[in-house]
């Protein structure tokens, strides 16, 4: 039997998270510029898309460029951006003939204005999208993320809309550039390096961490299947003992 028939379709994660990573390795290893491993994840991230909304997964947010990017050559974050615009305004048809939606979180306003504009774009022509929404992180930090929401959180109060007694995990999650979107029950890391790297510290209070050797480049439908069906191994007690869960 492959892994997708392996797959139980009723305890899917509604959400998964994916720190695509090892463009850069991939290439060396092909003894090729760093940019030739960032054109090769794109055929992975078709690949993660389609098999995600295929399954029935709702949300699938792919980090693709974090606030700490910025500090690496700068013709090595040209290329990223320009390859960044090309990318989502070819994808597009793809994206509705698939019926996705995509949704950007990260701080977009800084991003160069031809990325912004057609990322923008895309996020409006793939607006009444239904069967899976697709998430961009992009230009984003989790730090960055949690102190806009309490800045948020402040003019809120300072305005006298809410009191400081009211603020619970709802108001804050609420303030969260994910507000919409359901907590990502299983993140999965490639490349072998196992940290979080600023990537949706709040909301991955209680995911299940996946990490796999595979270079970004090489991540095919199969390795989302293997890292779903290693998710569906593992008992979430979240705080209890394995005897209080219903089997
Ligand atoms: C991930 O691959 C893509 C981005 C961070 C934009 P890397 O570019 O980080 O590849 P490695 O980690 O250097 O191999
Ligand atoms: C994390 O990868 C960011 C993205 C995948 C966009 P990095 O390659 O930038 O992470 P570090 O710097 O190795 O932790
Ligand atoms: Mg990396």
């Amino acid at each position: 039997m492959d892994s997708k028939s392996k797959i139980n379709l009723k305890k899917l994660p509604r959400h998964i998270a994916i720190i695509m990573d090892g463009n850069g390795r991939w290439a060396k290893e092909q003894n090729r510029p760093r940019i030739y491993g960032h054109h090769n994840g794109v055929k992975s991230v078709r690949e993660a898309t389609e098999a995600a909304a295929e399954l029935g997964i709702e949300f699938l947010t792919l980090y693709a460029f974090s606030t700490e990017n910025w500090n690496r050559p700068i013709t090595e974050v040209t290329a990223l951006m320009t390859l960044l615009v090309e990318t989502i305004k070819k994808e597009v048809k793809t994206l509705n003939k698939n019926n996705i939606r995509l949704q950007a979180i990260g701080d977009l306003s800084k991003l160069p204005q031809k990325s912004h504009k057609a990322l923008l774009r895309a996020i409006e022509d793939t607006a009444n999208n239904t069967r899976m929404t697709l998430v961009l992180a992009l230009n984003y930090s989790a730090k960055w993320e949690i102190v806009e929401a309490a800045r948020k959180i402040a003019t809120m109060t300072k305005a006298g809309k809410i009191s400081e007694v009211e603020i619970d995990e709802t108001i804050f999650s609420n303030a969260l550039a994910t507000k919409d979107i359901p907590d990502p029950e299983l993140l999965i890391r490639t490349s072998g390096e196992t940290r979080i790297s600023n990537f949706l510290l709040w909301q991955i209070a209680y995911a299940e961490l996946y990490f796999t050797d595979t270079l970004w480049p090489d991540f095919r439908k199969n390795h989302l299947y293997e890292a779903i069906l290693n998710y569906q191994s593992r008992e979430r007690r979240f705080g209890k003992i394995s005897e209080q869960l219903s089997k």
